[in-house]
C-alpha cells in the first residue's frame, strides 16, 4: 500500500520512459532531446554555479548523477566546472536504471573529460550503493512515488551523502488548467521538436526518420513532458517528504533555483551532511 503524505500536490501520472518495456532506442531519442531544450533555457550555467559552490564548500571532487539519461546538462555542467580554479580535476560518473549502449559509448570512449557512465543499472532509491561523492538527480526525482522519494531523501541523510535534487519546470498551476491546456501544451511540444531535432548529437537516422516521418518521438516526448509537470514535487510538498527529516548532523535547503539574470527556474532541494 501507498504510503500518504498529506495532500500533496503532486500525481502519480504515467511516462512512456518509465515503462521497462520501453524501448531503449526511443528512451535515449528523448533524452537527446532534453538536453537541447536545457541548453536552451540556460540550466547548464545554472547548475555549474549551484554546484561549484556546494563541491567547494563540502571539499568534494566527484559528482555521481542519478538517471543521467543522454546525461541531460552535467556534460556541459562539467566543463563549466573545470574553468574555475580548484575545481580542475572534478570527476562525473552518470548512473540509470536503463544505461544505454548508446550512451555507455558515447561517454565512456574517451578519459580525458573525467566523465564515465556506468553499465550496471543503479536505481536511485538505492543511493547508499552508489559511489561515494556529490549525489545529483537532475528532472528525475518527479519519476519517484512518494514513498521511494521520502526513501531517497532517508537514505540520504542516514548515509551522510550530499545530495541534490533540481528539476526545471516547476507544478505551479492549477491542475484543472493543466488538462484544459492539454490539447494545445501537446500540440506546442510537438511542433518544438521538429525545430529542437536537427540540434541533437549525434544525429542518427533513426532520430529524424521516428520525428519526420513516423512522429513516434514528438508524440512520446510532449506525453511525457507534460506529464511530468504535475508529477513534481512542489516546495510544499518537499515540506511533507521532509517531514521529521533534518538532523543536528545533516540539513535540508530548498527553494527556487535562479537564473544570473534573477528569473527563477525550477525548484531543488539540497541536502548536506554537518
Ligand atoms: C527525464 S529523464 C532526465 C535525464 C537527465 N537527468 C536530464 O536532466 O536530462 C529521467 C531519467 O531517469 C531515469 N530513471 C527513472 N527512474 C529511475 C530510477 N528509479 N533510478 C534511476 N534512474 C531512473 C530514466 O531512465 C531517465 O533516464
Amino acid at each position: 500500500m501507498e504510503t500518504t503524505f498529506g495532500n500533496l500536490k503532486r500525481i502519480q501520472l504515467f511516462e512512456f520512459e518509465d515503462f521497462g518495456w520501453f524501448p531503449a532506442w526511443l528512451r535515449v531519442c528523448m533524452t537527446n532531446l532534453i538536453v537541447i531544450l536545457q541548453k536552451m533555457i540556460g540550466i547548464p550555467e545554472l547548475l555549474a554555479k549551484m554546484i561549484a559552490d556546494i563541491l567547494k564548500s563540502k571539499n568534494l571532487n566527484t559528482i555521481v548523477d542519478l538517471g543521467s539519461g543522454s546525461g541531460g546538462a552535467m556534460p556541459e555542467v562539467l566543463a563549466s566546472l573545470h574553468k574555475i580554479n580548484g575545481l580542475e580535476e572534478v570527476s562525473l560518473i552518470m548512473t540509470d536504471m536503463y544505461p544505454s549502449p548508446e550512451m555507455l559509448k558515447k561517454f565512456n570512449s574517451k578519459t580525458s573529460d573525467n566523465i564515465s557512465y556506468l553499465e550496471t543499472s543503479v536505481d536511485a532509491t538505492n543511493i547508499s550503493s552508489a559511489p561515494k561523492g556529490l549525489k545529483t538527480m537532475m528532472n528525475s526525482f518527479h519519476h519517484m512515488r512518494p514513498a521511494k522519494a521520502r526513501a531517497i531523501l532517508e537514505s540520504a541523510q542516514r548515509t551522510h551523502q550530499p545530495l541534490l535534487i533540481y528539476e526545471m519546470g516547476d507544478n505551479n498551476i492549477p491542475l484543472l488548467i493543466w488538462w484544459l491546456l492539454l490539447p494545445i501544451s501537446l500540440v506546442l511540444l510537438i511542433i518544438m521538436v521538429l525545430f529542437m531535432t536537427p540540434f541533437v548529437k549525434p544525429l542518427t537516422c533513426r532520430q529524424i526518420v521516428f520525428t519526420y516521418l513516423i512522429p513516434i518521438i514528438p508524440i512520446c516526448y510532449a506525453w511525457d513532458g507534460q506529464a511530468s509537470l504535475p508529477r513534481m514535487y512542489t516546495l510544499k510538498d518537499l515540506e511533507l517528504l521532509l517531514d521529521g527529516l533534518g538532523s543536528e548532523n545533516y540539513r535540508w535547503e530548498k527553494g527556487h533555483a535562479k537564473k544570473q539574470n534573477g528569473k527563477k527556474q525550477g525548484t531543488y532541494l539540497l541536502g548536506l551532511p554537518n
